[in-house]
């Protein structure tokens, strides 16, 4: 059946035939991606279940390229069938009223707009928003009774293994969990100390999402619990141990929650027919976190864009609204600033750059794109690509006009009222590593210090190596942890040459300020890390002694080892303390 149904003429919008088709294309094509979309979804129970790793991967990133591929297809298809009047706004205005016919009967409403708004961008090379034929605010389509619920509901007096074995059973895998008695036991005791611990007492109400959120090597159990007026997330990580599914940790605060929901790690693979109704589930359990992040968590960052836009325009309402320089130190790649209140960076490749980066703004873009397609293993920002944005000339500073102007003028220009700007990233705003370390001198130091060595070890991990270490180039999140944000260095693991250090033969050699050996492009001297980092000393001694192999090159060539076998790390989005195994030995045997 065609997207728009068997609808009759008569209540439609009035749209020329030639438009009614285009219509149909973009529909069309629509479905197509969402059809791909859920197919590669629906895997990913399976590549858990089977242990297929690598198959996750390349579903993950598999995924990502499906967007554009269609909305390419539907650029094309417009073209085609519109011919002549492919420019023509009238025709797309009414486009857009007939378009929403469709639109609105689908349980994804808000997704196949932004769908639309992409496709009108891309024929229009639309700069800012043209209100007359996007669609600005989003249709959130109503609960329909004749779904079936998102999550089952258990009200019960006490939280004990019964309750969670029927909890966990209701999950059907094709492969058994490996300890069910002991997993649901130890979830019981936990949640249980969890709700003694509050002042609200009465029965409990435990919500338990139905479909499963899938990254890399673990699959999440997501709920709620309520007791009295207040209400506790509830996340199950379940990993896939050789003897079937085991539960790893009982995460229940809003803290914990965000971080697995964080913007540092890839997105979730979850089939879920009404994406909206999810998302309205997981704010009630993470209220601090954006609506776009939610959206962005699973897998739908295009339509993530327009809820972040739209936040931004109703946050730019403010008259007292202003941009303002990024803290910390200046990029000689990136222009980057910020709203205050608004907890995000706007980074702008600037037009040349400074040596020693020998770099060009395509191989910049590159990377940006390198890192969206990646395993991201809570390390690396999400960064979100915007073109042609429009804005109050006014909401800038003359210093911060003329900076931008002088050093990014071919792609940010103040016309009058207006700043146009061709070309940004978005990334969460944190605390660059270098500001936060002068502001904090005690344990927070320390504790940073450590964290900068598991960034290291972390993206290692998944075969990264970030190329410009200095601590300028990572920022400390709400929750203290740790995250990379500038990528123009980043490469792979396995593409550097990690070497020691030649013992130098003669006098010369020794007192030589410049390397008197030869240094190739990718070559790196682990041991240098020490006078590169400029650590003051009793931070280097933190660091020397939780990562001091980290200055080694043994270290290097045993993880480029690993990669060369294709194996694939664990890395997990919660302290090693939650995990069960940490609680019961016997859990894990
Ligand atoms: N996500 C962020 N949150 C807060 N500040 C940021 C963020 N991204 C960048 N900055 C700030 O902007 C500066 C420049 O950004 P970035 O390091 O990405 O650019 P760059 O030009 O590639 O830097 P470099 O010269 O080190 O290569 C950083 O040093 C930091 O102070
Ligand atoms: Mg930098």
């Amino acid at each position: 059946m065609s997207a728009l149904g068997a609808e009759t003429t008569l209540n439609l919008p009035a749209c020329p035939e030639i438009g009614n088709r285009a219509v149909e294309a973009i529909h069309a094509a629509y479905d197509g991606y969402h059809r791909g979309f859920e197919e590669i979804t629906r895997r990913a129970r399976e590549r858990f279940e089977q242990r297929d790793w690598l198959g996750a991967q390349t579903d993950a990133t598999e995924r990502l390229a499906l967007y554009r591929t269609h909305v390419d297809g539907a650029v094309a298809d417009v073209h085609d069938i519109l011919q002549d009047s492919v420019m023509e706004r009238t025709l797309w205005a009414a486009m857009r009223a007939r378009h929403a016919v469709g639109a609105h009967r689908r349980p994804d409403a808000e997704l196949a707009q932004t769908f639309f708004n992409s496709v009108t961008r891309r024929v229009f090379s639309t700069v800012g928003v043209d209100s007359a034929i996007e669609y600005l605010d989003p249709f959130i389509p109503p609960p329909d009774p004749a779904t079936p619920p998102l999550f089952d509901r258990e009200r019960v007096e006490a939280v004990d293994p019964g309750v969670v074995r029927r909890v966990l059973r209701r999950f059907p895998w094709s492969v058994p969990w490996a300890s069910l008695e002991r997993d649901a036991a130890a979830v019981s005791r936990l949640i249980t100390d969890t709700l003694d611990a509050l002042p609200s007492r009465g029965p409990i109400e435990l919500d338990v999402l139905r479909p499963v959120f899938y990254r890399n090597k673990g699959a999440y159990l997501v709920g709620r619990v309520r007791v009295g007026d207040v209400t506790l997330p509830l996340v199950l990580p379940l990993l896939r141990a050789e003897r079937g599914i085991v539960v790893d940790a009982v995460l229940m605060t809003p803290n914990e929650a965000s971080v697995v929901f964080g913007f540092s790690w890839s997105y979730f693979r979850v089939d879920v027919p009404r994406p909206r109704e999810l998302v309205d589930f997981l704010t009630s359990i993470m209220p601090f976190k954006r609506i776009d992040e939610l959206y962005n968590g699973i897998g739908y960052n295009k339509h993530g864009k327009t809820e972040l836009f739209r936040n931004l325009m109703a946050y730019l309402q403010d008259p007292e609204a202003r941009f303002a320089f990024a803290e910390g130190d200046e990029g000689m790649v990136m222009a980057v600033f910020t709203l205050p209140a608004f907890n995000l960076v706007f980074k702008i490749i600037k037009d040349s750059f400074g040596a020693p980066k020998n770099t060009t703004r395509q191989a910049v873009m590159d990377k940006y794109h390198f890192v969206f397609v990646r395993d991201r293993v809570g390390r690396l920002a999400d960064a979100q690509e915007f073109e042609h944005l429009e804005f109050d000339a006014a909401r800038f500073s003359d210093a911060l006009k003329r900076e931008l102007t002088a050093v990014a003028g071919e792609t940010v220009r103040f016309h009058g009222d207006t700043v146009v700007i061709g070309h940004l990233y978005t990334e969460r705003r944190l605390r660059p590593l270098d500001v936060y370390l002068r502001e904090n001198k005690s344990t927070a130091a320390h504790e940073a210090i450590v964290e900068y060595g598991q960034v290291l070890r972390d993206l290692a991990a998944t075969n990264i190596f970030p190329g410009d270490m200095l601590l300028k180039n990572f920022g400390v999140t709400r929750h203290g942890r740790l995250i990379f944000y500038d990528y123009d260095e980043l490469c792979l693991l396995t593409d550097c040459n990690f070497r020691t250090l030649p013992t130098p033969k003669t006098d010369l050699e020794e007192v030589s300020a410049e390397p008197w050996f030869y240094v190739g492009e990718r070559d790196i001297f682990p041991e240098e890390f020490r006078s590169f980092l400029g650590l003051r000393r009793e931070l280097l001694q933190t660091f020397l002694a939780y990562h001091g192999e980290l200055l080694q090159v043994d270290f290097w060539h045993r993880m480029q080892n690993l990669h060369h076998r294709g194996e694939v790390v664990d890395i997990y989005p919660y302290k090693q303390s939650r995990r069960l195994r940490e609680h019961d030995e016997e859990l894990r045997r």
